[in-house]
């Protein structure tokens, strides 16, 4: 996709967040080999990741394949629960399971429409019942139906209710969990990657449908992708996970332009581009870690072309590079105080970084 913004800057005066994940850690157990030999592990999902989503704003949660995007948003959503940290809603702790009253406030949207819709049943069934469970309909239900059908621009309402989800495309499908998420007018909506499984040519139209509800219904979003393109296309803020960690964070032109964090830079350089001859850079430097054992120190080193032997030793900590850009790397540390580098020595420590590379 080549694509330009949807994205508008940050409004200067401070906003109060809806939702947030304050230091969210998950780790599940699974069973390794099999029979006698069979012993309980730990995958290291999620730790200490620190979330807040704004209303009228898009939060995007950008990283590779088992990073733990998913877990972050399934904490948010209230559908598992944290082994550590707390979810707030409005500033106050949310309740410890998903009640229908947090279902109504926090909805989410699942990466397959497919799946999601059940086939023997019309368009206007997967609206009617939310709307009932949540007594939202004020007494005209096919009058709420078509009002939902509408915000999705699904035109006209009557022709879209009477559909089962076969007869419709992916991106009309997803419209439709999208409208069914709306039902009960949450004020946050978690959409876990929800372009990734239709056509190329109608994700645009999903996204833009996704910055309209955040613009005229000021929704709070949480935009979980692996493409960070369409991260920097959509949202307002972008969050980098690398194997269940927060390493970077910052309003998305500026994480995009200006990367803080090796990995982002590597998330870019590896983001599809027709222009490319090469292969994307990602692909030569290796695979995420087992977060049965993650690497010690920066989770990122056996990856890192910047590598420096603390960071196989000990976890960089998050620091501010500028006033909201926040990266975990040792490249702006300085170690002995543990502050930010200035702007001088981390440029000096870069280059000279790169020269030992060059040498190699
Ligand atoms: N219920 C579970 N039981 C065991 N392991 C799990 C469970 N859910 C997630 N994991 C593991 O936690 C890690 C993070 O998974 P998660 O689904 O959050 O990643 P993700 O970033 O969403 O990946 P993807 O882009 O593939 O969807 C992975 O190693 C995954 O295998
Ligand atoms: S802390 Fe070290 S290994 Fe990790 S990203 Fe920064 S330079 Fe690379
Ligand atoms: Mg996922």
């Amino acid at each position: 996709m080549n694509l330009a913004y949807a994205n508008r800057p940050t409004s200067p005066i401070p906003v109060r967040p809806v939702l947030e994940g304050r230091e969210l850690t998950k780790s599940f157990w699974v069973k390794q080999g099999r029979g006698l030999f069979a012993q309980r592990a730990r995958v290291h999902a999620v730790e200490g990741v620190t979330v807040r989503l704004d209303p009228g704003t898009v939060t995007a949660l950008v990283g590779e394949s088992g990073a733990g995007k998913t877990t972050v948003a399934r904490l948010l959503a209230k559908i598992i629960k944290p082994d550590a940290g707390e979810v707030l809603l409005d500033g106050r702790p949310a309740p410890e399971a998903r009640s229908r009253a947090y279902a109504a406030q926090v909805q989410m949207v699942f990466q397959d429409p497919f799946a999601s819709l059940n086939p023997v049943h019309r368009v206007r069934h997967h609206l009617v019942r939310p709307l009932q469970i949540h007594h939202m309909a004020n007494g005209n239900l096919e009058a709420a139906v078509a009002d939902l059908l509408r915000r999705v621009a699904l035109k006209p309402p009557d022709h879209f209710a009477r559909k089962f989800p076969h007869e419709l495309s992916g991106g009309q499908r997803q419209r439709v969990a999208i409208a069914r998420g709306l039902a009960v007018r949450p004020r946050v909506l978690i959409a876990d990657e929800p372009v990734s499984m239709l056509d190329v040519s109608i994700r645009l139209g999903v996204l833009n449908l996704l910055a309209d509800l955040r613009d005229r219904e000021k929704l709070a979003i949480l935009y979980v992708t692996h493409d960070i393109a369409s991260a920097r296309y959509l949202a307002d803020t972008i969050m980098v996970m690398y194997a269940g960690q927060l390493v970077e964070t910052a309003p998305s032109v500026t994480l995009t332009d200006r990367p803080a964090h090796p990995y982002t830079q590597l998330l870019l350089a590896a983001a599809p581009d027709p222009d490319r001859l090469k292969p994307p850079a990602l692909a030569g430097r290796g695979a995420p870690p087992s977060l049965l054992a993650p690497p010690s120190g920066c989770r990122f080193h056996p990856r890192c072309p910047y590598v420096m032997e603390i960071c196989k030793r000990q976890v960089p900590p998050s620091v501010a590079v500028s006033s909201d850009h926040s990266a975990a790397c040792w490249l702006h540390v300085d170690p002995k105080t543990q502050r930010v580098n200035d702007k001088h020595s981390l440029a000096t420590e870069r280059d000279s970084v790169d020269q030992r590379n060059e040498e190699r």
